[in-house]
């Protein structure tokens, strides 16, 4: 047994998130493509000699995540696996687990899924259990929607309420610029919004249902395995995202600066307020960040390539 091991997780985008009318559970049925980027969180977890579960946070080098507004108590979601880890496999070990986040905090990037995923896979190996693939993945779903993907990594379609996956090739590598907002965007207030607009018109989003569950779109599967970036930035969509607008209207000074420097594709990264915009390669990429904070519509900007691996040891 290692007394202390470095577990690494990617942030996400949403190349595709069509969303489903709300179900009884409170969750909507989704169709949604995602893809790991690089960005990361980072969870070392470090063996106690009693049952406490404790967890410190610090910003990442790039410096880009409020770390300081990430609860340090049993509710932070890196706690929460390591709790859920714990409980399932009956057992009454403790851990110190650090993060050092990369991924900005609510942004719609996932950060704290990821931190869920690293540490399960950090404390699965601290405290030497032998878990597979499948039961950290069953465990990540019950801790949250994007947990199972932080844990996989790469390029998936989620459906169900986004939690089960389905690899899908990505013969190239996206180039995606991420301009960030200081003010993040609760998840659940954002999908409050789009059932209002959605009760409104029965249906707020355009997305095709069949049986009332939307599915994934063919199309940017098919550019997505040929590498054809042109036609996968045509085709990203996220129907979370006129909701974002309506909470942060200024958002809408991103998509028009991005689209000036003509930008594959634009979109809100998943529930907001990250707006993702496709480059068509790392110098673009660069360009393309340059000019958004010449002009200051984002508090950061980021450049991120995908897709990245899922949790892995470091
Ligand atoms: O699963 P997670 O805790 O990440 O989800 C946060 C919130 O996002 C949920 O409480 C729910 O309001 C909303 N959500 C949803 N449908 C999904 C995923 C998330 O309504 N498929």
């Amino acid at each position: 047994m290692s007394a202390s091991v470095t577990v690494r997780a990617p942030g996400k985008v949403n190349l595709q998130l069509s969303v489903g009318p709300v179900g009884a559970d409170g969750y909507h049925p989704l169709a949604t493509v995602f893809q790991a980027i690089s960005v990361d969180e980072t969870v070392t977890a470090t063996v106690r000699s009693d049952d406490s579960i404790t967890v410190t946070v610090t910003p990442d080098h790039r410096g880009v995540a409020e770390a300081d507004t990430v609860p340090v108590d049993d509710s932070n979601l890196a706690v929460r696996a390591a709790i859920a880890l714990r409980d399932t496999y009956g057992i009454d070990a403790g851990v110190d687990l650090h993060i050092t986040k990369g991924v900005p905090v609510a942004a719609g990037m996932a950060g704290g899924s990821a931190d869920a995923a690293a540490a399960l896979v950090a404390c699965a190996q601290v405290w030497d259990l032998d878990a597979d693939a499948s039961s950290l993945a069953g465990i990540a779903a019950s801790l949250g929607a994007d947990v199972p993907f932080a844990l996989h990594g790469g390029t998936a379609v989620g459906t169900g309420r986004g939690d089960q996956l389905t690899s899908v090739p990505c013969a190239t590598e996206l180039t995606w610029v991420l301009a960030t907002q200081r003010q993040g965007l609760s998840t659940p207030a954002v999908y409050a919004e789009f059932d209002r607009v959605s009760a409104r018109t029965d249906d707020g989003s355009g997305t095709v249902l069949v049986g009332g569950v939307p599915q994934a779109n063919d199309a940017l599967l098919t550019a997505l395995s040929d590498g054809d970036i042109a036609a996968v930035g045509g085709l990203l969509a996220n129907d979370l995202q006129q909701a974002a607008l309506t909470l942060a209207p200024h958002l809408t000074d991103v998509f028009d600066a991005a689209r000036r420097v003509e930008v594959v594709g634009v979109m809100v990264s998943g529930s907001g307020p990250t707006v993702a915009a496709l480059a068509s390669s790392r110098d673009h990429a660069a360009e393309v960040a340059d000019y958004l904070r010449s002009v200051r519509v984002a508090d950061r900007v980021l450049i991120a390539a995908g897709p990245a691996p899922g949790a892995r040891l470091v």
